[in-house]
């Protein structure tokens, strides 16, 4: 699967996130956690994206640019088999030693969490096979390349 799509702004983009949102939610849960991989350009846009999918979630907190945060937890009030949604920056972490310490292998075991990774490919083999790989490349000021494909 690979898709591509052209964004004219934030708004555009975060609608993009809700969609995709739905569509876990569609889908369901599987053995494990679901895992969405974001990666590309700084100020790409994967934080607005995140936004809308937690909108999707129907998470009503903000969801902020996780820079000196590594790790947020938000709950899922849906009714559904998920239960929480994990945002995660890898941007300042050194290694999969951090993030193991972090818990994440047992986070990403658990089927009933979703788990949204913001510089993924900077830790080595971080993301599950059946992730979901969304690369954003910055344009020009107000447009963004968002292409998604699943590995
Ligand atoms: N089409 C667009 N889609 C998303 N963001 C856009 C778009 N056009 C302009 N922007 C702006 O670009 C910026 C995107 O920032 P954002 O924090 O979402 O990127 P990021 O990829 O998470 O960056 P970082 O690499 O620092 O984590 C925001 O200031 C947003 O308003
Ligand atoms: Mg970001």
């Amino acid at each position: 699967m690979k898709l591509e799509y052209l964004t004219r702004s934030p708004f555009q983009t975060r609608k993009l996130g809700e969609a995709l949102a739905k569509e876990v939610l569609k889908a369901g849960e599987g053995d494990k956690a679901r895992v969405l991989g974001l990666i590309g350009d700084l100020g790409g846009g994967k934080t607005t994206f995140l936004q809308g999918f937690a909108k999707g979630l129907g998470i009503k907190e903000r969801v902020l640019s996780p820079t000196f945060v590594i790790l947020k937890k938000f709950r899922i009030k849906k009714k559904g088999p998920f239960d929480f949604f994990y945002h995660i920056d890898c941007y300042r972490i050194g290694g999969a030693k951090d993030l193991a310490e972090l818990g994440f292998r047992e986070i990403a075991a658990d089927p009933a969490n979703i788990v949204a990774a913001e510089w993924a490919d900077k830790t080595k083999n971080l993301l599950p096979k059946g992730s979901i790989f969304l690369k954003f490349e910055f344009i020009d000021k107000d447009t963004r390349k968002i292409k998604v494909s699943a590995h």
